[in-house]
């Protein structure tokens, strides 16, 4: 995978069968974590082969923190304890991976030894100030480059004060970050929000046996607690899984059944507005994993229509507008996307990454700052660029499966940040996907 450089995506056949989608990233990269500060051994099942989250493994493997991997997708995570970690020698490499460099920079800013958090060249954009400032308040000392973007240098204060934050965004990278620092704060740190935003890091501190307090849109803990070792089995990761729910709603005769995906509450929203455009997605098996909701998802074609998307779902499907916006490309009339501006901070900037791709395949879209409107119509081949990012590259290979010809998709390689094997189990479930 990592040697494909493009796809050709074309119509294949009508989608079928049952599908095992990879574990999910944000689970992923925060189990690595609080394994290794907890003391003891814990074990991680499912854990994502993404290189995101092996970036974050292999950082602590940098700071100290013995892994094992008996089999694929297991860890054993040999936990140093919250005070145990070594300082690294070298730059610490996030890669691709905001959720690594966010979360880091509030566990480190609280170490007693320097660092410096480094990233690829998406990263090396992407805004890290909305953590800088809450950690500078808590008196962290971060230099970043200009306008607060990465390489960060982190100084060993040794030493934070809790804080009452009320975040000016929504986002449960910056709700982290501040929530890890508060770990080894002195008093008590909360954080609200102002809308809720997944809460994995507030689940699973309390699954390692730090006591929280949380509720959708707040949390809050006291400094200087210790982390017991845990198990933790990572549901199917459902960003991953919305490519394939787009896929079988779009392409006319199709039924992919996606086995036990991880539902969280602040993640689920592209389900509410793929039902409001009129798709037909059924849970099964509702149960428990790892103390996530998780359910069989058993998606059938069903014409779409477009819709005016509600701004409070934004948050809740903030990782699933690419998909969206092939879904609404395929729908009849048009779909208004609104309050969405954070898109243009992703890994890439999503809404004009998806807007020019979905131009150059003939599908009208007027762009605006805080979203777009896309009018439903015939999507015809082209070349479409990833931008190098995982998600677009996926969102096109999924808009190929409903195009009059076939789709040039460049810059592929970053899909495996996220989904490695997409374009094998995509193939697999009757996409017509190959390398260029
Ligand atoms: C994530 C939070 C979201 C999401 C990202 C993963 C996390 O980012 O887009 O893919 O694991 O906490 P923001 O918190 O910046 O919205």
């Amino acid at each position: 995978m990592a040697d494909i450089q493009s796809w050709l995506a074309r119509p294949g056949r009508p989608l079928h069968g049952v599908l095992d989608i990879p574990g999910d990233k944000s689970v992923s990269h925060r189990a690595v974590m609080f394994a290794a500060l907890a003391d003891g051994v814990s074990r991680i099942e499912g854990f994502l082969e993404g290189e995101d989250t092996r970036a974050t493994a292999a950082i602590f493997g940098q700071l100290g923190v013995r892994m094992e991997t008996p089999s694929v997708s297991t860890r054993i995570v040999h936990g140093v304890g919250v005070d145990g970690l070594r300082a690294p020698s070298r730059p610490l490499d996030c890669g691709n991976a905001g959720t690594g460099m966010r979360l880091l920079s509030g566990l480190l800013a609280a170490q007693k030894f320097d660092s410096v958090l480094m990233g690829d060249a998406s990263l090396s954009k992407r805004p890290m100030r909305r953590v800088i400032d809450p950690l500078m308040r808590m008196g962290a000392r971060i230099d970043s480059e200009e306008g607060g973007l990465p390489p960060l240098r982190i100084h060993g204060v040794g030493s934070l004060r809790g804080i009452d934050f009320q975040s000016p965004v929504a986002s449960a990278q910056v709700k982290s970050a501040v929530l890890l620092a508060g770990l080894y704060a002195e008093g008590e740190t909360r954080v609200s929000e102002p809308h809720p935003t997944r809460d994995y890091t507030e689940r699973m501190l309390s699954a390692f046996g730090v006591d929280i307090d949380f509720s959708p849109g707040r949390a809050r803990l006291r400094g200087g607690q210790r982390l017991h070792p845990a198990d933790v089995v990572v549901p199917a990761d459902f960003s991953s899984a919305a490519f394939f729910i787009v896929a079988a709603s779009i392409v006319p005769g199709s039924e992919l059944l996606l086995r036990a995906v991880g539902l969280n509450p602040r993640r689920r929203g592209l389900l509410d507005a793929l039902r409001m455009m009129g798709a037909d997605i059924a849970e099964e098996n509702p149960s428990a994993q790892g103390g996530e909701p998780v359910a069989d998802l058993r998606v059938r074609y069903a014409p779409l229509h477009g819709i005016e998307l509600p701004g409070s779902l934004v948050p809740d499907m903030i990782d699933e507008f690419p998909a969206l916006f092939v879904a609404a490309a395929c729908a009849e009339g048009r779909t208004v996307v609104s309050d969405a501006a954070e898109l243009r901070v992703k890994e890439s900037d999503r809404l004009a990454a998806m807007a020019s791709g979905l131009r150059a395949l003939g599908i009208v879209v007027d762009e605006v700052a805080d979203g777009a409107t896309i009018h439903g119509g015939r999507i015809q081949g082209g070349t479409v660029e990833s931008h190098e990012d995982h998600r677009i590259a996926m969102a096109f290979a999924v808009a190929a499966q409903r195009a009059q010809d076939e789709i040039r998709i460049d810059d592929v390689t970053n899909v495996a940040t996220s989904f490695p094997g997409f374009d094998r189990l995509a193939a697999s479930a009757g996409f017509g996907l190959d390398a260029a």
